[in-house]
């Protein structure tokens, strides 16, 4: 029986110095790895990854996947938080963006950042990480913090070895 990861408790909305993240992010993830080690199911290592990380990164409103459902087409997947627009092109939208170049996305003013979908008009920066497995984009994952700048790019680095790792795997069914 899972009993989710242990965490210093933090309240959700506020944005913690950038170190205490840190700490904060480097004890959450081997028990965020421990707890999806071994599973090969694309959705269900989506829903516990939103679920895990919403937890560690208490300065998002929303924390989620949009899946690859066509050529140039994402579709949203498993999140947590506000609700989320259900359809992205990739010509729109950070997430787009991302799944287009295959690049993190680390905006730290979204209202800077020509063509940004406003699901939340609260948010005000935003990270998007690609999931890529046998050289295709499947997803990608993207949080969002009312905050301006609410992400680092030390978090980014580290979602993105996390997704790497998750999702390389041959055996995971998409
Ligand atoms: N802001 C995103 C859209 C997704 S949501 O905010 C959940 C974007 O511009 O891609």
């Amino acid at each position: 029986m899972s009993e989710g990861i242990l965490l210093p408790a933090a309240t959700r909305g506020e944005l913690l110095d950038e170190a205490t993240r840190m700490a904060r992010l480097h004890e959450a993830l081997p028990q965020i790895r421990a707890a999806v080690q071994g599973e090969t199911d694309a959705v269900a290592l989506e829903a516990t990854l939103a679920c895990l990380l919403w937890e560690t990164f208490v300065q998002a409103n929303w924390c989620g996947f949009y899946r690859r459902v066509g050529e140039s087409m994402l579709a949203v997947g498993p999140y947590q938080g506000t609700m989320g627009c259900l359809r992205i092109d990739f010509a729109r939208g950070v997430c787009g963006a991302c799944a287009r170049t295959g690049q993190v996305q680390l905006v730290p003013d979204v209202h800077a950042f020509p063509g940004h979908i406003a699901c939340d008009d609260r948010t005000r920066s935003e990270l998007v990480v690609p999931v890529v497995a046998g050289g295709q984009l499947r997803a990608v994952l993207d949080l969002d913090c009312p905050i301006p700048a609410g992400f680092s790019q030390a978090e980014a680095d580290a979602l993105l070895q996390l997704v790497q790792g998750v999702f390389a795997g041959a055996d995971v069914r998409w």
